[in-house]
């Protein structure tokens, strides 16, 4: 019988994305592609993360844009997303199911997969199902889990209550860590989760401010970091956004110091 119990592979494998030293992490995520199809400044994705991959601490992204796009000599540690069968202009992002195959990831050096859940809608119970389903394969190989809690086009669905309920039962379902949004009463979030959550950015927002603003909020009410696609590399100056994210997340820096290293990065930048 197998004795299951957090071994050196599930440890290693989270330390490289969660980095030990700060206990917090910066994911790049461009998996955007795998609903939205060629999501703008995500066209060539090479071309987008090449310059960033000196400042993230894991890559998010799908196993085809990972086998097409991006070089194998890479060190940044890789979530794949191993969930979607959907597209923006099908009938319902909620009905998403497992895409890819544990010994893909495997085969693919994953340090994680990520797989969405759909609290609340008709595809509640296929994609919590299908969470478990997926956990108990991940386990028996120590890869750690990332439940995504997904609202879909429901963007106003970002509010405490729900979100609490969706990263919590996101935890009991056995995810080792949770990516959710930011809300206010985020405290109340992180509270009801046994595990460490983070947050994702969501649409590029009117300026780098708020963005920075968010980050360090969520981070301030317990997250552990930020999966932030979108409000940095659909900057105008990704490398200085990126950089200034990384300010808040590892160093501590409030949204005006990171916001100041924003500034004066950005000018450098061509
Ligand atoms: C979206 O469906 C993807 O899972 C993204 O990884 C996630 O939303 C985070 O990216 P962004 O910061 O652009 O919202």
């Amino acid at each position: 019988m197998m004795v299951r119990f957090m071994d050196w592979g599930m440890k290693n494998r989270l330390s490289r994305i969660i980095k030990p030293s700060t206990g917090r992490s910066l994911v790049l995520p461009i998996d955007h592609g795998y609903f939205q199809g060629p999501t703008r400044r995500l066209e060539n994705p090479w071309r987008t993360v090449k310059p960033l991959l000196p400042y993230l601490d894991a890559l998010m992204l799908t196993r085809g844009i990972l086998r097409s796009s991006i070089d194998p000599q890479i060190e940044a540690p890789i979530i794949l997303r191993v969930s979607g069968g959907t597209s923006i202009i099908g009938p319902a992002l909620s009905d998403e199911a497992i895409t890819t195959s544990v010994v893909e990831a495997l085969r693919l050096n994953a340090s994680a997969v990520a797989f969405s859940i759909y609290v609340g809608t008709e595809h509640e119970h296929q994609t919590l199902t299908s969470l478990a389903h997926l956990v108990d394969e991940c386990e028996d190989y120590g890869i750690p889990v990332l439940a995504v809690t997904a609202v879909g086009r429901e963007l106003e669905k970002r509010e405490a209550r729900y979100l609490a309920l969706s990263c919590r039962i996101a935890a009991e379902l056995g995810a080792r860590f949770v990516k959710t949004y930011y809300c206010e009463g985020f405290e109340k979030v992180v509270e009801g989760c046994p595990v460490p959550v983070l947050i994702a950015g969501g649409p590029k927002m009117d300026t780098e401010l708020e963005a920075l603003e968010t980050a360090y909020n969520a981070i301030q009410a317990g997250a552990v970091g930020v999966v932030m696609g979108r409000n940095i590399w659909q900057s105008d100056h990704p490398v200085a956004m990126i950089r200034a994210v990384r300010a808040v997340v590892h160093e501590g820096a409030t949204p005006k110091e990171a916001h100041d290293l924003f500034t004066s990065l950005k000018t450098g930048e061509p």
